[in-house]
């Protein structure tokens, strides 16, 4: 087996990487896909998701009787919830990132939080939550991948898992842009098919790679990643 690359750039091993945008972008997919791609070019790597509990919380919700989460803990308190919920799942992925030394390929992270609290206006919340996120390092790449709030609503219907509004999806797509990391994202434009994507998303990664290895990580041809219905938390 070829000897395990590290991936570096400008001196600087990369660590860790974070997909993170609005729901339907295709994070969850393009997370494993990558991980996969970067294992089979030698560079070990592990898929960790930052879940908030949302979508676990929802259908706790409904088996309660209640239309939806919020119904359920109010705005407020699903906020709260959320934002330990994250908290701890992202410091068990760093934990696990730098006992293991593989490349962490992050499924959300801190910014999400950051941009769920503005899109559900609750804005005095982000005052807590960056106060209990600073201590969490900006990755060494942040991919926001963007997709038109249409496009993100069809993908989460034909999903079937759960449900979101369009008022949401565009309030969220208004809430990654607003954050004043937004400069330090790069932008991957998720509107393509799942190929498309993964290719940019290489492409990306690639310059992290040694110069040896500068051709992007060869993404496996397989279909987008289906999330199991009995998920236990959304990413
Ligand atoms: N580029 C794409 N084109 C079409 N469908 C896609 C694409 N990428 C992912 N999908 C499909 O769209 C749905 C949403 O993708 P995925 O679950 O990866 O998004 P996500 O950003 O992780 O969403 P969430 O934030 O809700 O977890 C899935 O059913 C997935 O198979
Ligand atoms: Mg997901």
């Amino acid at each position: 087996m070829a000897r395990a690359q590290r991936v570096r750039r400008r001196g600087r091993r990369l660590r860790a990487v974070a997909l993170i945008g609005i729901d339907g972008s295709g994070k969850t997919t393009q997370a494993h896909q990558l991980a996969d791609a970067l294992n089979a070019a030698g560079v070990p790597a592990n898929y960790l998701r930052n879940a908030g509990g949302r979508r676990w919380f929802g259908r706790l919700a409904r088996r309660l009787g209640r239309a939806d989460a919020q119904r359920l803990l109010g705005r407020n308190g699903l906020l709260l919830a959320e934002s330990v919920l994250r908290w701890l799942a992202i410091a068990r992925t760093l934990l696990r990132a730098a006992l293991t030394r593989r490349v962490a390929v992050m499924d959300r992270y801190a910014y999400c939080q950051y941009a769920s609290i503005r899109a559900h206006g609750g804005r005095r919340w982000e005052t807590f939550a960056r106060l209990v996120y600073r201590i969490f390092p900006p990755p060494g790449l942040t991919l926001l991948l963007t997709v038109d709030p249409a496009e993100a609503y069809r993908r989460i219907e034909s999903r079937g898992t759960d449900h979101e509004t369009m008022e949401y999806l565009n309030a969220a797509d208004t809430a990654y842009r607003s954050l004043h990391e937004y400069p330090t994202f790069v932008v991957v434009d998720a509107n393509g098919t799942p190929e498309q994507v993964a290719a940019a998303i290489g492409a990306e990664v690639a310059r992290w790679l040694p110069e040896s290895r500068r051709r992007a990580p060869k993404m496996p041809d397989q279909p987008p990643v289906k999330v199991p219905a009995a998920a236990p938390a959304r990413t």
